[in-house]
């Protein structure tokens, strides 16, 4: 909510809150959490929460029941819990776009009643829903063939941004519970190799094209769904009649997708309160469900509903969402922390944290407050990370004795899938690796302990770990689709929180307009050597070098 008067009074940072959380910081600082552990053998029975599935353990975090309660009076003070509930009414949070900001509504239950301008939105996201079932049916049986006939047994998304990773993950996420033989792929980059290592082996005649865009005016989605057109027709020696067997389009502009070409029929349509980082358990997830069936995908939306419901209802104490977001302004604007890092111990979550990259760092990138004033304190954290092991072997060690703080979280799974077979053998060295590394962070070893096993002194410095770098443990039965889902809500909402205490607009996306400008104004520069008026020193000559190079 606003919380920024004309005259700049009630400022985040000149909240009373804020500052009783900058003096508790000064007071608590150089508590190590080998201290805070033994003072309170009850700690991490007590900074545990259960949520649906998800075991999320909060103790190697360098807070204190006081840091806790303080950090939940910011988000009191700060309207967190108003702004929360305007969301899930279908209020218009989204100011700089003037949109309502209804996520949850894709997830609601077909009972569910969700008022905006006065008509019940949720009708409408089941009625989508439904066709989606029917197309990922009839696709799946084969019931739905190409042009000549065929069988689809390829499916390329083209899609970028919210329309691309969300379902590339979830894809990945799920692999074990796809069917196999259809082969899904997923081409983003506007560099022509994505499309041509994705159709290269592909049989066009068996191939269906799935055109995500919730604008249907991104410029590397339509030129590489032009390309796939020329492609597919130019394979198939067809007209452009066989477009209607061969692409659907999941966007929110119906009129771009028929001028393109593609059948009204075919679009599987979403709304302007769904944000493209917010969009993939709409129609954008189509080719998800087609890879893993419509029942699967529904349970996957049950675990979305499950965490939302939490998030609504849960006593603060216990709100997990609110929780992180909170824990990750402790971090960030109290102990300068600048990244945070997300570390799946699970080979199927590889794209989980590049998913996580859109959903936080196009949320709360921001400098301005909700007034348009510049604010004075840090916004989002740059996030980053990938499965844990391969992390382990590559950039551990600064997160062990490196100089900067960065907070992690560890997701990992008690169970293996059981298509796994034999290898399931191989979970329990992967999850010993998961449980010791939060455990050295958190401790680490002394200069005594390193002593005491013999190192040559000159060698103690080298060989002491620190510790005290907090983390989060998520800790899950298994990945299953609902899981997937609960973890997804899980940041969404935490993303929220954070937006909410730092009071700004989550869910615009102004900064990467300029860049999408200047790439249109230079493109001429490139292909023909015009003029572009503006256009600095340095990039004027890269330009000539490249026009140079590539013998123009
Ligand atoms: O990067 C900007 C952005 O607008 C994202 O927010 C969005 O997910 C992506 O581009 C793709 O947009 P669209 O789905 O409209 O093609």
């Amino acid at each position: 909510m606003s919380v920024t008067n004309a005259q700049g009074q009630n400022r985040l940072d000149q909240r009373p809150e804020w500052h009783a959380l900058g003096k508790h910081r000064d007071e608590s600082a150089g508590a190590h959490l080998r201290e805070l552990f033994d003072a309170d053998p009850g700690r991490a029975d007590r900074y545990t929460l259960r949520v649906g599935d998800l075991h999320l353990d909060y103790s190697k975090h360098l807070v204190t029941d006081e840091t806790l309660r303080l950090l939940r009076e910011l988000a009191v003070a700060t309207g967190v819990f108003e702004l929360r509930d305007a969301m899930f009414r279908g209020e218009r949070i989204n100011i700089t776009e003037d949109r309502a900001v209804l996520h949850t509504a894709l997830r609601a239950p077909q009972s569910a009643t969700i008022q905006l301008d006065g008509y019940n939105v949720v009708p409408a996201v089941h009625a989508v829903l439904t066709k989606m079932g029917v197309f990922a049916d009839r696709v799946r049986s084969g019931e739905w063939t190409g042009h000549t006939g065929k069988r689809i047994r390829n499916v390329v998304n083209i899609g970028i941004g919210g329309s691309d990773l969300g379902p590339a993950m979830a894809y990945e996420a799920l692999r074990a519970y796809t069917d196999r033989g259809l082969t899904v792929r997923f081409v983003s980059n506007v560099d022509g190799a994505d499309l041509h290592e994705a159709v290269r082996d592909l049989d066009a005649a068996e191939t269906l094209f799935i055109i995500a865009s919730k604008t249907f005016t991104t410029i590397e989605t339509i030129t590489n769904a032009t390309s796939a057109r020329q492609w597919l027709l130019g394979q198939l020696g067809a007209g452009d009649d066989a477009v209607a067997k061969h692409f659907v389009a999941l966007s929110t502009n119906g009129e771009k997708v028929a001028d393109f070409g593609i059948d009204p029929t075919n679009m599987f349509e979403f709304w302007d309160w769904v944000g493209g980082r917010y969009s993939f358990d709409s129609a954008i997830g189509l080719s998800l469900m087609l890879a893993i069936g419509p029942d699967a995908f529904r349970d996957m939306l049950a675990g979305f509903h499950l965490v939302d419901e939490h998030f609504r209802t849960a006593p603060p104490e216990q709100n997990a969402p609110l929780l992180l977001g909170l824990l990750g302004v402790w971090y960030g604007d109290f102990h300068d922390a600048q990244s945070h890092a997300v570390l799946p111990y699970s080979h199927y979550l590889s794209r989980f944290t590049a998913y996580l990259q859109q959903l936080d760092m196009e949320s709360n990138g921001k400098s301005v407050d909700r007034e348009g004033n510049p604010v004075s304190w840090q916004t989002g954290p740059v996030v980053w990370g990938t499965p844990g092991t391969n992390g382990q072997h590559a950039y551990y060690q600064l997160l062990h004795q490196g100089t900067k703080l960065i907070p992690a979280d560890f997701i990992g799974f008690a169970r293996p899938l059981p298509e796994l077979g034999p290898l399931a053998g191989q979970h329990d060295l992967l999850m010993a690796n998961f449980f010791a590394q939060t455990q050295a962070l958190a401790f680490g070893k002394t200069p005594e302990e390193v002593r005491a096993e013999g190192v040559p002194e000159e060698l103690v410095p080298h060989k002491t770990f620190r510790g005290n770098h907090p983390t989060t443990t998520i800790l899950a039965t298994e990945l299953t689709p609902s899981v997937l889902g609960q973890l997804i809500a899980l940041y969404e909402h935490k993303v929220f929180v954070q937006g909410a205490i730092w009071n700004i607009d989550s869910f615009d996306q102004w900064g990467v307009e300029l860049g999408k400008v200047l790439a249109k104004r230079v493109e001429p520069a490139l292909t023909e050597g015009a003029e572009v008026p503006g256009l600095d020193p340095s990039t004027r000559a890269l330009v000539s070098t490249y026009r140079a190079l590539r013998g123009r």
